[in-house]
């Protein structure tokens, strides 16, 4: 069984709704649509230690926020037949936390580690020999009595989630076999999640609905599910249920979400960097302050995708906006480079 987990704080689209969550969920690989090429090698991978009759090599999944780590995690453990004992990284506060989970594991079993990024160094020395030699040394007892115990683990998987594998440990890092980095999804992808989810949610959408939704998205199934409750709401409230594309795009701009899929957040970020920061660069903590948000937040949920889409560069003085910025703000380059750029 799954065990609740703290979610970090994230933009008001990326936060989830549990219930919907688990309903659109994929379990299978038959269902999770995208990320072709990862979910190619998963495949194998668990295949081949089915036919070993092995445990699952320890793999970490990292990307974005809601682009599907939790959802490969159990995806595997429910593959290889294996039960799901999920944590995340800043819940295991003592070396006996982590005893805990790891001496509760069976055979086959997965652990689920989610930011794992989080994890406090001097756990994650305990992890390395569970990891590689499934022995956990611990310590028990105190001063003249104190003596190491080294305990035998069952073979289990671990799977760590990170949304910043930047700043994993280079030991911890080598230590997973299988390193998966999730990238946005392409539009037809997110098509394809759209119209399986209003599926399950039994509602009503056609081609340029399910369009309009995906390309409006962020490149994120997660966003494309509460985009797509969102515009069900209104379908239902203000016509007749159904969703096509001249509804969703009525909903979408109710809800500020632009021709693009940028948000109000992406907006104010573009914008402090022009107006207040004259174009950049300006480093990711003054930034922060300008817009009312958290850095981190700022580097894993919204940056990512500006940089992908053309709107930020990120530079060694800091971030800088680029021509695209200035044209989707309707804004005129004051100086320097970004004026000749337009
Ligand atoms: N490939 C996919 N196909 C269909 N739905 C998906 C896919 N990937 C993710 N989803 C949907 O998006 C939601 C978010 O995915 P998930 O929770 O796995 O993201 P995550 O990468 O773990 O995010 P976070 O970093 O915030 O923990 C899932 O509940 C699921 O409904
Ligand atoms: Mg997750």
């Amino acid at each position: 069984m799954l065990r609740a987990m703290p979610e970090r704080p994230v933009s008001t689209l990326n936060n989830p709704d549990v219930a919907l969550e688990i309903t659109l969920r994929p379990s299978l690989f038959s269902d999770f649509t995208g990320q072709p090429k990862v979910k190619e090698r998963l495949e194998i991978a668990v295949t081949a230690a089915q036919q070993r009759k092995e445990a699952l090599d320890h793999i970490l999944l990292s990307g974005p926020p809601g682009l599907g780590k939790t959802t490969i995690a159990n995806i595997l453990a429910k593959a290889m037949g294996g039960n799901l004992k999920a944590t995340s990284g800043p819940t295991i506060e003592k070396a006996a936390d982590l005893a805990g989970l790891l001496t509760n594991l069976e055979e086959g079993d997965v652990l689920f580690i989610d930011e794992i990024h989080r994890l406090q160094k001097t756990i994650e020395e305990y992890l390395y020999p569970a990891m590689e030699d499934f022995k956990l040394d611990i310590i028990i007892d105190q001063g003249p009595n104190a003596r190491s115990v080294r305990l035998n683990l069952p073979r289990f998987t671990l799977i760590g989630a990170t949304t910043r594998s930047g700043l994993l440990t280079a030991p911890l890092l080598t230590r997973f076999g299988m390193r998966e980095r999730l990238d946005y999804y392409v539009t037809e992808d997110l098509e394809k999640i759209v119209v399986r989810s209003a599926r399950l949610l039994n509602v009503e959408i056609d081609a340029k609905g399910a369009h309009e939704i995906a390309r409006r998205s962020r490149g994120t199934p997660r966003i494309v599910n509460n985009l797509l409750r969102r515009v069900r709401d209104f379908a239902q409230v203000r016509h007749d249920g159904r969703i096509t594309g001249e509804i969703a795009d009525l909903a979408l701009a109710m809800l500020e979400i632009d021709q693009n899929g940028l948000d109000e957040m992406d907006k104010r970020i573009l914008e402090a960097i022009i107006v207040k920061f004259g174009g950049g660069p300006v480093g990711v903590s003054s930034l922060a302050v300008a817009v009312g948000e958290e850095p981190d937040t700022i580097e894993e949920v919204y940056e990512p995708y500006l940089i992908m889409e053309g709107y930020l560069n990120r530079t060694a003085q800091g971030r800088v906006a680029t021509a695209l910025s200035y044209q989707k703000l309707g804004l005129k380059a004051a100086t320097g480079n970004q004026a000749k750029l337009f």
